[in-house]
């Protein structure tokens, strides 16, 4: 038995730079034909220059497959109306990162109060916002928190398309219906996993990430919203690749998770009877929410057995070890 999937779509990764991006790449364009590959490098990508240069560098490191990077730019609050008119065509969208809230975001926004003149100018050009949506609270209460921020954005702005990037909470599944123009982005991590299961037991910092895995019942609310097919909702991995040095020494926040994507979604369909659901979810949705034409090609799983490896090169992927049994052609 196999299933074939029409221009799988990964809606949120992290590719990082040079020696790490020639890594991590073929992981995602070999199941995927184009991915969000987001802007939080060092330095940010946050003008048209760099911009260009990761477009490029990320189809380089893609090849032989023909793979379509969508980069938002980093936020700044000092975006002109030229600036992002003059790029327009080109532009995809802009990712919001709150200062200091996750990994290379120390040149986010510090004070959400001065975001807006840019939202305005990027309503006006249809451009989207991609947002990483938490406070800077209490950790487990980082995105509920920040509800009522999308709450307000989406009220102030109601042509802005606002993306929550990796929603993990009840509260973030309830809100969605609220505005027509919110939608989500859904991770394999916050999907599948609680917080029990980074530190229940020994603690696995392989799955330590921002935002933090929640509860039981936010996950049961994730699935559920997953599982109903919600035409808001797209899978984007936030496969986040750290060395394993870095993750045991400096605990950075990361689930490095490309390897074992399309597997384990299908796993996660199946496990639920709802296979059929599975190429809206990665893909027709993406597309409609976006308007985007990706690259046509068909990946193909098949149902055989494999065991993750424990390490690719310096990275520990999420399920070491674990045997999978749907495996990409
Ligand atoms: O866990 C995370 N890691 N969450 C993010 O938002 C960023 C990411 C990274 O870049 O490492
Ligand atoms: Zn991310």
């Amino acid at each position: 038995m196999n299933i074939s999937l029409k221009s799988p779509l990964d809606m949120h990764v992290h590719l990082r730079q040079d020696d790490m991006l020639r890594q991590v790449t073929p992981f995602t364009s070999e199941q995927f034909v184009g991915a969000v590959c987001m802007p939080n490098t060092l330095p940010p990508v946050d003008n048209l220059e760099r911009y260009t240069s990761y477009i490029s560098n990320i189809k380089d490191a893609a090849a032989p497959h023909s793979f379509e990077p969508y980069v938002p730019l980093f936020f700044r609050s000092d975006y002109t109306r030229e600036e992002l008119s003059s790029a327009r065509e080109q532009l995809f969208g802009i990712k919001l990162y709150p200062a200091g809230v996750t990994t290379n975001s120390e040149d986010g926004v510090a004070e959400l109060k001065l975001i807006e003149p840019v939202l305005e100018i990027m309503q006006d050009l249809d451009l989207p916002l991609l947002v990483h949506g938490e406070t800077s609270g209490y950790s487990p209460d980082r995105e509920r928190e920040f509800v009522d921020v999308y709450d307000h954005l989406a009220t102030t702005f109601p042509k802005l398309r606002i993306t929550m990037e990796h929603i993990t909470t009840k509260e973030a599944v309830e809100f969605l219906d609220k505005h027509p123009n919110v939608f989500a982005t859904v991770t394999l991590h916050h999907l599948l996993y609680t917080m029990d299961d980074m530190l229940g037991g020994l603690f696995n910092p392989f799955l330590f990430c921002k935002p933090i895995l929640k509860s039981a019942e936010d996950r049961d609310a994730i699935q559920q919203l997953v599982l109903s097919g919600h035409a808001k909702v797209m899978f984007g991995s936030d496969s986040a690749p750290h060395t394993e040095i870095l993750k045991r020494t400096e605990g950075m926040a990361g689930c490095f998770t490309a390897p074992v994507l399309l597997p384990m979604l299908a796993q996660f369909f199946e496990d639920h009877d709802q296979l059929d659901l599975l190429q809206a979810f990665v893909s027709d949705h993406a597309r409609k929410i976006y308007g985007v034409h990706p690259p046509e090609r068909t990946v193909v799983l098949e149902r055989e057995e494999w065991v993750v490896p424990p390490r690719y090169g310096s990275i520990v992927p999420v399920n070491a070890g674990e045997t999978l049994r749907w495996k990409v052609v």
